[in-house]
């Protein structure tokens, strides 16, 4: 039974999820939609079930993920309602995607995509390891050769072409290429001979190779998001690294060379493939606004139409109860902040809904502060 802050939240997703549907519709319906299909690579910020099928560690398939997702359904999504990615899909017109892992994932299913996100994965094959399984970037991209196949059983050569140059991919990687693995020394040796200049350039090398895979087997459209302030999770704000509970400056330091980089990626990528669309979304900006003034996200909110009754009041500890410092996920089956509209983050690492929100909102319709050179609406109507 939901609460009443639960229901009143859920009342609040519901009206903002009619009001960007017909923010969004322009008349389109499915088949004649502009995208007509979304496919998601990544980790567990945009995880919606992979990790389930896997032996990992990393799962966040219990009480109280999914608190408010659907009434209340922990699906494996590492947050309290939708991800980016289901935000996006909505903004779009695209219904919730299935988990490529999950055995009913068939047939006409993978029609409006597929998400291949998989938990404490990175673009290093080794990334995340000592979590068990996980679809590692490499690893995504076979899954997603697997979908191609599928997907000619239901059209021709020239409809599938057609189909993959109009829908949008769209890759969440780097942080845990950090977090679990270059800021883990003692696990991972092999990363440590790198400064961090030298390894924000090979995750980029690698990250490249793999996103001109994914265009050479058809995909036009793609839409990389940056890392967002790692340092300023309540996971690295516990780390003893941490002066007094603030942000760890040197890993968010090193962030912003891979987030440059990225950035110079997508300027290279769109020049020298003039038939294909990079966009970067700057995530470690509009994380790093919110968590500067996080009060003053009331008018924001209310721009973007998600309605919330007060700003942001807890920006250094997350939502749901964790065990102890150096854990992420929340303890299964205990009951999680009641409001969780006023925080930013909803375990130890991962961003509760309302705050990934605004990011899916500046993503879609932002500046080319938040989406670069041009936002996802604009790449939708190309
Ligand atoms: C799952 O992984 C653990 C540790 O990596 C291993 O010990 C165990 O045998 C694996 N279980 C299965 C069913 O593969
Ligand atoms: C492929 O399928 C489309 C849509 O069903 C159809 O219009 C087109 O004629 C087909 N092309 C070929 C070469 O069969
Ligand atoms: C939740 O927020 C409301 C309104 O901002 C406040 O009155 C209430 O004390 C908060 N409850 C908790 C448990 O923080």
């Amino acid at each position: 039974m939901a609460t009443i802050s639960n229901q009143k939240l859920w009342l609040i997703t519901t009206s903002t999820m009619i009001l960007l549907i017909l923010q969004s519709s322009n008349g389109a319906t499915v088949g004649s939609r502009r995208v007509p299909a979304m496919f998601v690579f990544g980790d567990s910020l945009v995880d919606v079930g992979n990790d389930n099928f896997l032996n990992s560690s990393a799962k966040a398939n219990y009480y109280p993920y999914g608190c408010d997702f659907q009434g209340g359904r922990p699906t494996g999504r590492f947050t309290n309602g939708e991800t980016l990615v289901d935000m996006l899909g909505r903004l779009l017109g695209i219904p919730y995607l299935p988990a490529f892992a999950d055995p009913s994932t068939i047939r006409a299913r993978v029609l409006n995509g597929v998400n291949y996100a998989s938990a404490a994965a990175g673009i290093l094959d080794e990334t995340g390891q000592h979590y068990g399984e996980r679809y590692s970037l490499s690893k995504q991209v076979l899954n997603f050769e697997n979908t191609i196949l599928r997907l000619r059983l239901l059209m021709n050569g020239t409809s599938l072409d057609k189909y993959l140059a109009k829908s949008i991919a769209i890759l969440v990687f780097g942080s845990n290429d950090y977090i679990n693995n270059y800021l883990m020394p003692s696990l991972y040796h092999s990363t440590q001979k790198y400064n961090p200049p030298d390894f924000a350039n090979f995750l980029l090398n690698r990250y490249t190779y793999q996103i001109l895979a994914l265009r050479s087997l058809g995909l036009r459209k793609f839409v990389l998001a940056g890392v967002g302030p790692l340092g300023c999770t309540p996971y690295q704000r516990a780390s003893c690294q941490a002066p007094a509970g603030r942000c760890v400056d040197n890993v968010n330091k090193m962030l912003g060379t891979f987030n440059d980089g990225l950035k110079s990626l997508v300027n290279r990528l769109n020049s020298n493939h003039p038939d294909a669309t990079f966009v970067y979304c700057n995530t470690y900006g509009v994380f790093g606004d919110i968590l500067k003034k996080p009060a003053t996200y009331v008018e924001h909110l209310k721009d973007c139409t998600y309605v919330i009754s007060a700003g942001f009041s807890v920006v250094d500890r997350g939502c749901c109860r964790i065990q102890n410092q150096g854990q992420i996920t929340c303890l299964p089956f205990l009951a999680p902040c009641l409001n969780r509209s006023q925080y930013v983050f909803f375990d130890a690492y991962h961003p509760t809904a309302v705050a990934t929100a605004i990011v899916a909102w500046r993503v879609f319709s932002g500046s080319p502060s938040d989406a670069y050179p041009i936002n996802v609406q604009q790449m939708s109507l190309i």
